[in-house]
């Protein structure tokens, strides 16, 4: 069941009286004011289905004993999807010195453990559930999501081809938006919180994600390439074509013409790059020259 009996009206009036709200591009979320409940709201891209995708994983997540947000209340209201959940305890990892980024990576690679299971004729693709449509290749899972432009763009062979060996991988069980602001550390248990993009597929797509997001956001929060920390990323399974195309969905994503700005010679030695440190230290500066171009987060 994805939908509850409750109105939104109703959910407010249990768990409300809900605060200001932090307004991100696809989302809205509002905390109750006595601390117990957060509401959020989907907008723009794909509501619905984001908000089924999410209920449905978090209910299936803990079932295998994960801290995960309960739902306490979900819906559709015209043209809002909306999902009430349980706060829970803990505080967002941080990464702002190395013994920090350690302990979120080892907090990732501990719920990488039980997360990432595999289950019989599990077939990648978006959710935790067959959606309908066709099962994919797990490289064409990947290469779907990005935009039908990219089919035409000089590196988009270079990145198909070493993607190919995806196929020898288990297909799992994935988060799809692993950041230190969605694990949640309190004093007796790890919590993992924003299920909307989960997928299935490959292990190596949530360890990449994690490597992108902490490359990424600390180049933009200032760092200088060379003081990325690549070392320590290292305990994370790599792969050299998946950080590439990591690196791609970010910059489609982007505005119009910033997938421009990367030249095919960088994607072909990134996604042929079999030394993880070597390949994070060349995506750090890929990203630090994108900055200077003025793309945006
Ligand atoms: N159940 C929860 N308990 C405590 N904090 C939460 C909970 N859900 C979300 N948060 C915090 O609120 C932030 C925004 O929620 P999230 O589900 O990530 O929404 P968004 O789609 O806007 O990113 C999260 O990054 C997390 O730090
Ligand atoms: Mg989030």
């Amino acid at each position: 069941m994805l939908d509850d009996d409750m109105t939104l009206r109703m959910a407010e009036h249990r768990y409300g009286p809900f605060g200001r709200a932090t307004v991100k591009p696809f989302s809205r979320a509002q905390r109750a004011v006595d601390g117990g409940a957060l509401l959020k709201t989907y907008v723009g891209v794909d509501p619905e289905r984001r908000r089924r995708r999410e209920v449905e994983s978090v209910r299936h997540a803990v079932h295998w004993g994960l801290s995960v947000p309960e739902v306490l209340a979900t819906g559709r209201c015209n043209a809002d999807s909306w999902s009430v959940f349980r706060v829970l305890p803990g505080r967002p990892c941080g990464v702002r010195t190395d013994r920090a980024i350690e302990e979120y990576i080892g907090h990732v690679l501990g719920l990488s453990q039980r997360l990432h299971r595999s289950a019989p004729g599990l077939a990648p693709g978006p959710g935790w559930s067959d959606e309908g449509g066709c099962p994919e290749p797990r490289h064409s899972f990947l290469l779907n999501q990005l935009s039908s432009r990219c089919r035409l763009r000089p590196w988009w062979a270079a990145l198909a081809e070493p993607l190919q060996p995806l196929e020898s991988h288990p297909v799992v069980y994935l988060h799809g938006d692993l950041k230190p602001e969605h694990l949640l550390v309190g004093d007796h248990q790890l919590s993992v919180v924003d299920w909307e993009a989960s997928a299935r597929g490959p292990a190596v797509v949530d360890h990449t994600d994690v490597a992108f997001h902490l490359i990424r956001d600390l180049l933009y929060a200032g760092v200088e390439p060379r003081r990325i920390p690549v070392g320590l990323m290292t305990r994370l399974p790599f792969s050299g074509p998946v950080l590439a195309w990591r690196l791609l969905l970010w910059l489609d994503r982007r505005r119009p013409r910033d997938i421009d700005l990367i030249a095919a010679l960088d994607i072909h030695r990134l996604a042929a790059e079999d030394h993880a440190p070597a390949a994070y230290a060349s995506l750090a500066r890929a990203v630090a020259a994108l900055r200077a171009a003025g793309v945006p987060r």
